[in-house]
């Protein structure tokens, strides 16, 4: 086997260093698979891993990167066959394994998605973890009865990766979106992928009440913190709010009453440990119906593996909009 190259997070006597290194993963255990990777996806998570801002990784040293887009390489796993097109998002990845910015990565088959008809390598990390995330959300949403009839939905931290997709997806299904985003200068781009509104986080005209007078149908929120606890208060009955990030704060300023007083219900998305088999409906989904037209739009940057550190300091700083995708295969 060649050998490959990997973007290593490594564990230094104050905070950690992420370097390009030699690298191939090792050969597959039994039920395990080495996949050559393809393709990966820049998500908030790889730009905590790799400046070193959040603890993202468990262990040290391992490589970042929490998806992957890829070949079968060898296999040790009943049901795949060298060249069999796959992706994984999460499981671990990068936290407790190593993850998906090398040429190689080996792993456990009960990881793996076989690539769905309908996508291809590079679009299955043009979703990447954000993209499944959001359509999680969705998918969440769905089964707690969100209908376009209930209102407009807001999605918070409109112009990262996952607000792009929740936007494009639920306007892909009829909904009426309300991106709120602090970026002004974005607005051409979130209107591009559905959105009818665009509101700035401090033009959001919510009270401190308890409860605020009913103006979503839903929330799909990225942010957190202080806009996340607004905007509970202003969903209208049997509405639904995903939380999904904590780009503004990890707090909540919240009473019970738009639980008990408005039966709205706040579901949370964990896209890590999320089980296979709503996962795999998700990627059906992300695969066909809810496929956005826009994803070309979403992807804004294309860039190689040696690129991937800046990439991510741009990214901690909030400067970023739409998806990166990190070319690793040939
Ligand atoms: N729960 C899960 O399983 C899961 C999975 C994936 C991601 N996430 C979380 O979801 C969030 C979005 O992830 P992503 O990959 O889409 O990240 P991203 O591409 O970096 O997007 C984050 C967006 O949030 C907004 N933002 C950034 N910093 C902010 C701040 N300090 N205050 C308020 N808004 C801020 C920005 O949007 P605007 O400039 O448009 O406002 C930014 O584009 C992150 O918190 C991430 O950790 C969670």
């Amino acid at each position: 086997m060649e050998q490959g190259r990997a973007l290593r997070v490594h564990r230094q006597e104050q905070g950690t260093e992420a370097r390009i290194e030699a690298w191939s993963a090792p050969d597959p255990g039994p039920g395990e698979l080495r996949i050559r990777a393809q393709w990966s996806g820049l998500n908030y998570k790889d730009a905590l891993a790799v400046t070193g801002k959040g603890k993202i990784l468990r262990q040290f040293p391992l490589t970042a990167g929490i998806d992957v887009s890829g070949v079968v390489e060898a296999s040790r796993a009943e049901g795949f066959f060298e060249g069999d097109p796959v992706l994984v998002t999460g499981y671990g990845l990068s936290e407790t394994r190593d993850g998906g910015l090398a040429t190689s990565v080996t792993l456990p088959a009960d990881r793996v998605v076989r690539l769905p008809e309908g996508l291809s390598l590079r679009e299955a990390m043009a979703y990447g973890t954000a993209g499944f995330t959001a359509g999680l959300a969705m998918s969440r949403l769905l089964d707690n009865g969100q209908d376009p009839e209930l209102g407009p939905v807001a999605v918070t931290g409109a112009t990262g990766g996952v607000g792009s997709y929740a936007i494009a997806i639920l306007s892909q299904l009829g909904y009426d979106v309300h991106a709120v985003s602090r970026k002004a200068s974005a607005a051409d781009y979130l209107r591009g992928l559905g959105a009818s509104e665009i509101i700035a986080p401090d033009d959001l005209a919510i009270g401190d009440r308890p409860l605020e007078s009913g103006r979503y149908g839903g929330v799909i929120d990225n942010v957190g913190g202080d806009l996340l606890s607004r905007l509970v208060r202003s969903v209208v009955e049997y509405g639904n709010v995903a939380s999904i990030g904590l780009a503004g704060g990890v707090k909540l300023d919240l009473t019970v009453l738009p639980l008990i007083l408005r039966g709205v219900s706040m579901v949370g998305i964990h896209s890590v440990e999320c089980p296979m088999s709503r996962r795999l409906d998700v990627w059906d989904h992300l695969a066909s119906d809810w496929k956005p037209a826009v994803m070309n739009t979403i992807v804004t940057r294309e860039i190689g593996l040696d690129e991937v550190p800046a990439a991510c300091a741009d990214m901690m700083a909030g400067s970023q909009t739409g998806r990166t995708v990190v070319r690793l295969g040939d």
